[in-house]
């Protein structure tokens, strides 16, 4: 911690987000917009977005529900599927429409049910975007029910990410909102074409936030928390100034009832406040000084696009999360509900 009170920032990027479609995502944008200059959009709708042309009329809805005067640009990935056709991956990213593909293992998480069902069946998609240098981002969880859930990340590592850019050594890959020791090991080894992004809740709570005095569903993501040693790994890597790691919040929204369930939904909403929840993990670290190339550089040069301009301040001061909060008619619990932050966004 350092007695500084503010904290001027390039504009930041959010580069994972779940926005939703109708009215969930007009109420949730605007917090999303408010922070970000680009976020890139995950694909995983019901049904998905696997077409250009579908993907181009989610972009639309994406700019119709903005709130005017907002200055933010989505940054659309395509859902890819056992059926994805490497032509039609192509055109996409060739015409600016798709600036990535999204790797889901088949029921991996919510909205998975498309997924890909054995990496195999990808090959010539991937090959070809090997080829045209097209960004794979991957969800890094096995599926393999015998696997325990708290291993599926590094067992993906084993049988997966690393067969899989052994083959393809030049594949961009993001490692997404990763949650282990073993998946930054695995990044810090990679060449400069594998990058991670890392969310608030992963650098916050362990998995025992899961299970503080009772069973608490607003913890649980998936990748789900891990123990301590990983979230500690997480903040090492996040903050060490490293290029190979950018925010990425896997803001994640769900109605109060799909959370609160018997089967609960996983997904942490944490737009609202993410910047903030950022901000207060780097300043424990004693690293604000390198939030800026966390939050608003390295992100954009993995993408190879241009950094944003204008700027965004941060001031020391108390900032308390609601309870509970209202998204187009839908109620959705925060990350940090009920908690007080101590860095807020200077309006
Ligand atoms: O917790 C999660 N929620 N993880 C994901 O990968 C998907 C996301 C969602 O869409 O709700
Ligand atoms: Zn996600």
């Amino acid at each position: 911690m350092t007695t500084q009170t503010t904290l001027t920032l390039r504009r930041p990027d959010d580069w994972h987000v779940h926005l939703r479609d109708g009215g969930v995502m007009a109420g949730v944008l605007p917090y999303t917009a408010r922070q970000f200059a680009r976020a890139i959009i995950m694909p995983n709708l019901s049904p998905p977005v696997t077409s250009v042309e579908g993907t181009a009329a989610y972009r639309q809805r994406i700019l119709d529900a903005l709130p005017a005067g907002s200055d933010f640009t989505p940054l659309m990935t395509c859902y890819l599927t056992d059926a994805s056709d490497p032509a039609e991956i192509a055109r996409g990213f060739e015409e600016g429409v798709f600036t990535a593909a999204k790797l889901y293992p088949a029921h991996a998480t919510t909205g998975a049910a498309h997924g890909v069902t054995d990496i195999a069946r990808i090959r010539p998609v991937l090959e070809r975007m090997a080829d045209i240098g097209m960004p794979l981002l991957v969800h890094g969880e096995v599926t393999d029910a015998a696997v325990d859930i708290f291993d599926r990340e590094a067992v993906f590592i084993e049988r997966v990410l690393a067969p899989l850019l052994a083959d393809l050594p030049g594949l961009r890959v993001v490692f997404e909102h990763i949650t282990t020791a073993d998946a930054v090991a695995f990044v810090d080894a990679m060449g400069a074409n594998v990058a991670a992004t890392i969310t608030p809740q992963h650098l916050h709570i362990n998995r025992n936030a899961m299970f503080a005095g009772g069973l608490r569903p607003h913890a649980y993501c998936l990748p789900v928390a891990k123990r301590e040693a990983h979230r500690l790994a997480l903040r090492k890597a996040a903050t060490s100034g490293s290029a190979k790691y950018f925010l990425g919040t896997d803001s994640a929204p769900h109605a109060v009832a799909a959370k609160e369930s018997a089967c609960g939904c996983a997904g942490i909403f944490n737009a609202p406040y993410a910047l903030e929840s950022y901000a207060a993990v780097f300043d424990e670290e004693g690293a604000l000084d390198r939030l800026e190339a966390f939050a608003s550089e390295n992100g954009p040069r993995f993408y190879g696009l241009a950094l944003n301009e204008g700027t965004v301040m941060l001031e020391r001061g108390a900032v308390v999360v609601p309870d509970v909060i209202d998204a187009g008619g839908t109620a959705i619990v925060p990350f940090h509900a009920g908690q007080t932050l101590g860095w807020r966004i200077k309006d």
